[in-house]
């Protein structure tokens, strides 16, 4: 029977894994969940050992769906950013602080004092921000000097599952430029800033490339999960960063880049040096392939949809709600909506900005509204892909996500981005982009743009067209931003 490489994605709602054979046909796939903790407003963790326990459940399962095929290998990607401390014994010293966390804000100010924010994205290729690793160290060393005293390891959330899996701690760029000290020329962690924070360059893992083989399947795990003991386990990259690969993104073609419309809206570029945009309002991260990708990202874009349908529409489909949406105008009627319901990543780094519906009047109906949501996520993303036009210019993005099986959704995104939009009939994700790093890893293609023939084929694409309501409603949503982030509204919120 046919060789399969085993791709691995260690989301935040869940794990998902595929068996793909090396003509890219998915042979077998499972998803598991595990819970999200949040201890506090702000503060979102998770139980490293649930993402054990699920992953090996997944394995398991994968592995009795393979029927007589052979796995070669396999290869990891996850959420990125979140800090997964570990004890001399490699043991788990608190429940894993995640990407999203908001909790180190102090930690952000007090690394920008020893280190300016300039010199920080020079280096690194984004300022400090509160969901990377770095700040949750310095916040660890405050907050829980008991639990730091104990810390001799720090491992991203895919790259502790390698640990756990091979018993090898290793990284590789993609993920490892989310943490906040890895130095972007180099590809390798940035000494003089951890010396500067007086944080100890050994908490680090190894830096390997992407497609390396970072260790090899322990036998214990093996004779649980039914796999070969001894099979290569691949670096893989961080979600983004695999996504991308998964549909055949890389930085030997600058001109297509991709956009997810799932909880977040994702711009994500290919680039090919490890220059910044100065003001850091785009994040600048390591490419799986050697080189590198900017990254736009609207925290709620999916999520702003879900919580206008949660909280006045519980009872009405999606579709439905599109189709609702089809019936208002291009410009919503004059409704603006800012959709930063959670704060607000690209291009402000603003997690105390909020969102808004304004220019509401008597005439307006749910139509409006929701179309409002639909066009306030696009401005949000046009000012991200503004911010990395400035960098390099993306003529073509491939859509994923939820969002983007939507046309309408899709025909809005197209028209205020003014770019072409090509959403491919088949995506898998993160997971695929991760089996196919595996294939690269233990040679069963010689690179990536070779082992790009196995994606899906098939697409639909969107040409944009220029509507002048829309960039007079662009015009405004600026300044709308501007107008509202200036008053601060958190304290009235906690009443
Ligand atoms: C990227 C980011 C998210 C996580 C989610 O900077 O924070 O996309 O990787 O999984």
């Amino acid at each position: 029977m046919a060789d399969v490489v085993i791709g691995l994605d260690l989301g935040t709602g869940g794990v998902r894994m595929i068996a793909v054979d090396l003509q890219g046909k998915i042979i077998a796939q499972t998803t598991r969940s595990y819970p999200l903790l949040t201890p506090q407003s702000g503060w979102t963790e998770q139980n490293p050992l649930d993402w054990v326990e699920a992953s090996l459940e997944a394995l398991s399962n994968v592995t009795q769906q393979l029927d007589g095929h052979r796995a070669i290998a396999l290869g990891l990607s996850g959420q990125m950013h979140g800090m997964v401390p570990l004890d001399a014994e490699g043991r788990v010293i608190r429940a894993a602080i995640l990407w999203n966390d908001q909790r180190t804000g102090k930690a952000v100010e007090e690394i920008e004092v020893t280190i300016s924010r300039q010199e920080l994205i020079q280096r690194t290729g984004n300022p400090a921000i509160t969901g990377f690793q770095l700040p949750k160290l310095v916040w660890l060393r405050t907050e829980e000097p008991q639990a730091y005293a104990l810390l001799r390891h720090s491992l991203l959330p895919k790259d502790y599952l390698g640990y756990v899996l091979t018993g090898e701690r290793v990284t590789e760029p993609s993920d490892a430029s989310g943490v906040g000290c890895l130095n972007l020329a180099s590809r390798q962690w940035d000494t003089d800033i951890l010396n500067a924070l007086n944080i100890s360059p050994a908490l680090f893992p190894t830096v390997v490339e992407s497609t390396a083989i970072a260790g090899r399947l322990r036998s214990d795990i093996a004779a649980r999960v039914g796999l070969p003991a001894g099979l290569p386990i691949v670096a893989g990259g961080g979600d983004n960063a695999a996504a991308a690969v998964g549909l055949g993104i890389s930085s030997s073609n600058l001109n297509r880049g991709s956009l997810s419309i799932g909880t977040s809206g994702v711009i994500f570029a290919p680039y090919d040096r490890p220059i910044p945009d100065p003001q850091g309002r785009v994040h600048l991260f390591c490419h799986v392939d050697g080189g590198y990708h900017l990254l736009g990202v609207t925290l709620a874009a999916g999520g702003s949809l879900r919580w206008y349908r949660d909280t006045f529409a519980p009872q009405i489909a999606y579709t439905d709600l599109m189709d609702m949406a089809e019936t208002s105008l291009p410009g919503a009627r004059g409704i603006l909506f800012l959709p930063h319901l959670s704060g607000e990543r690209s291009p402000h780094l603003d997690p105390d900005t909020r969102g808004a519906w304004v220019n509401l009047s008597l005439a307006h109906t749910q139509a409006d509204l929701i179309r409002a949501v639909l066009e306030g996520v696009a401005f949000s993303l046009r000012a991200a892909l503004e911010a990395i036009g400035e960098l390099t210019p993306v003529h073509q993005l491939l859509a994923t996500g939820g969002g983007a099986r939507s046309n309408i959704w899709l025909r809005i995104l197209a028209d205020v981005l003014q770019t072409e939009l090509i959403a491919p009939k088949a995506e898998e994700g993160a997971a695929y982009g991760a089996a196919i790093l595996a294939m690269v890893g233990v040679g069963a293609y010689p690179n990536l743009e070779a082992a790009f023939k196995t994606l899906p084929q098939g697409s639909n694409t969107v040409q944009p067209q220029a509507n002048p309501l829309y960039e007079e409603a662009f015009k405004r949503y600026k300044l709308l931003y501007e107008a509202l982030k200036a008053v601060r509204w958190r304290k009235a919120e906690r009443h």
